[in-house]
């Protein structure tokens, strides 16, 4: 089996051995490394250059506001009494979340799935450019993500869906090098 990081590429590297992290604490990206991490995202692959997506997102007291949000969501969706009363604090696990919503873009080409697709490479695109910059996060969706009220809780039109809680942050620890894995489990040939 080849390596795990065959080359002295950093962009190989950062590919190969991507983690996600759940123990996240400040810092968190500064305003210049949140532009950064922005234009990976509007890197993601983009039918029709549509734009299909938006982007909200939540540190200080931000993230409070986004907590009030989820715990109203949480008590209109009529969610267990547990998940309401943690619904406030679940934002407060990173100190930056980015909301990912899809805000699929007329088209008479590009189907509505094809655009959520887009907005959802978005998330990976900011965690891989979190991650070059040395910093953490993991893609979170849960209840708050399939809950319809909290799209109405976050404004979303109706055609918009979340597609990912994006939380980033510094690791609380250094994180351990991915399992390595036999791609070939995974492909075959038509
Ligand atoms: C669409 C999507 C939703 C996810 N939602 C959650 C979640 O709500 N909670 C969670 O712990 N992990 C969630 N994950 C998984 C983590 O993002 C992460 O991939 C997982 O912990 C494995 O870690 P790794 O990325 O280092 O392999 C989700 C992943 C995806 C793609």
């Amino acid at each position: 089996m080849a390596e795990l990081s065959p080359a002295d590429d950093p962009a190989l590297t950062l590919l190969l051995t991507r983690r996600s992290c759940h123990a996240l604490v400040a810092p968190a990206p500064d305003d210049a490394e949140l532009e950064l991490i922005l234009r990976a995202a509007l890197r993601a692959p983009d039918f029709q250059h549509l734009r299909p997506f938006r982007f909200l997102a939540a540190r200080d007291e931000g993230l409070q506001r986004l907590g009030a949000a989820l715990h109203r969501a949480a008590v209109r969706g009529e969610r267990p009494q547990a998940e309401i009363e943690r619904a406030p604090r679940m934002p407060l696990r990173a100190p930056l979340v980015i909301v990912v919503i899809a805000s699929p873009q007329p088209s008479d080409i590009v189907p509505v799935f094809d655009q959520e697709l887009c907005a959802a490479s978005c998330v990976l695109m900011m965690q891989l450019a979190a991650c070059a910059l040395g910093y953490g996060g993991v893609w979170r969706s849960g209840w708050p993500m399939h809950t319809p009220a909290t799209a109405r809780e976050l404004g979303l039109a109706a055609d918009e869906r979340i597609v990912g809680f994006l939380y980033l942050g510094t690791p609380r620890q250094p994180l351990p090098p991915p399992a390595a894995e036999d791609p070939a489990a995974f492909l075959s040939w038509i």
